[in-house]
């Protein structure tokens, strides 16, 4: 088989640089466009890196030609929804219109598929768990609406212009690659596993938003998703837009919940320290449960998660944090 030419957006950043490595692995031909707003050079592999932002239309349409990119998995952007509440135009600025011009640099360089990295957050609060996709579409702040308008212009670039795109809706990415080399760094770091193993290295609480709750031991359930996993629905869905599948939306998490209390004693038990933390109040506008009901991913693209035990991904993330402390 021929390589195929990818662009990744993004690739700099945590998920991006797992999926990097996979493409890699399975023989693409890879590019990355990231502005190292918030990644790292040392996440790309030597060669790949052109260190510019998805907003220059005109550059990335010509990068686009000359490397004759067949397909973009698309995930760049900013992602922290607490910031999100406080300067909605830098996320409408920097996920809509930066993806804006990624599909007009596509539409000019005549590139017809995409994966975009979208969010359960476009659920806002559920009705229910587990989540479907059929789940009506109610972001409850500007980062899980920014995600929600490029789906929708997704949508009419695929009815206008036949552009095909997958838009994966990750539930709460964790771990890391197997040998250290790769793993979850945000600046400022907003995501719960990261927080915990910071608070063990430094002795320094974390805070646990609210043990009142409507779950067994009062605290939030989130679906974990081995970032590994993720990475492989990434390389399913670009593979079924290359053999021209349908535009589609999937849901990427376990189907299983695991409370802020479980995934304390899980370092606990991976690091044989004791978690520092501290009770906290509840934050505005965190569901009590989020758990994605990923039956049509395993169903139509053949996923499968191998690698989502909380253990694991505990492991994973400790020899990383270990690693770079
Ligand atoms: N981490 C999660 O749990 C999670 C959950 C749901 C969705 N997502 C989505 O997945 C994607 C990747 O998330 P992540 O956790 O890897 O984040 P990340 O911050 O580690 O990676 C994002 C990357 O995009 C780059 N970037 C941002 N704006 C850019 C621009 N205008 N031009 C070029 N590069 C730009 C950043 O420098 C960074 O390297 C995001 O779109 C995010 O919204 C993440």
């Amino acid at each position: 088989m021929a390589t195929r030419r990818i662009l990744v957006t993004g690739g700099a950043g945590y998920i991006g640089s797992h999926t990097v490595r996979l493409l890699l692995e399975r023989g693409y031909d890879v590019a990355v466009v990231d502005n190292l707003s918030r990644g790292y050079r040392h996440n790309v592999p030597a060669g790949l890196l052109y260190a510019m932002d998805v907003a220059d239309t005109g550059v990335l349409t010509e990068l686009m030609r000359q490397l004759q990119t067949e397909a973009v998995v698309h995930f760049a952007g900013f992602i922290a929804v607490g910031e999100s509440m406080v300067e909605p135009a830098r996320y409408f600025t920097n996920n809509v219109s930066g993806s804006l011009s990624l599909l007009a640099a596509m539409q000019d360089a005549d590139v017809k598929h995409i994966v975009f990295s979208s969010t359960a957050a476009v659920y806002g609060n559920p009705h229910a768990v587990p989540i479907l996709e059929t789940f009506p579409i109610q972001p409850v702040n500007p980062y899980g609406e920014s995600k929600v308008m490029v789906e929708t212009m997704l949508g009419w670039f695929d009815r206008i212009h036949h552009l095909t795109s997958v838009c994966l809706r990750y539930f709460n990415a964790s771990g890391g690659a197997p040998d250290g080399a790769l793993g979850e760094e945000h600046a400022p770091e907003t995501h719960l596993i990261p927080l915990i193993l910071r608070a063990v290295l430094t002795g320094k609480p974390v805070t646990v938003f609210g043990d009142d709750y409507a779950t067994p031991d009062g605290t939030c359930i989130r679906d974990y998703i081995h970032v590994e996993d993720l990475a492989e629905a990434h390389i399913l869905a670009l593979e079924y837009l290359l053999a021209g599948g349908a535009s589609d939306q999937f849901n990427v998490g376990t189907g299983f919940g695991h409370s802020v209390m479980e995934v304390i004693r899980a370092v606990e038990e991976v690091a044989g320290q004791k978690v520092p933390y501290t009770m906290g109040t509840r934050r505005a506008g965190d569901p009590a449960s989020l758990v994605a009901g990923s039956d049509k991913l395993r169903a139509k693209l053949g996923w499968q998660p191998r690698s989502s035990e909380l253990k694991t991904i505990v492991q994973h993330a400790w020899d990383f944090a270990r690693k770079h402390a």
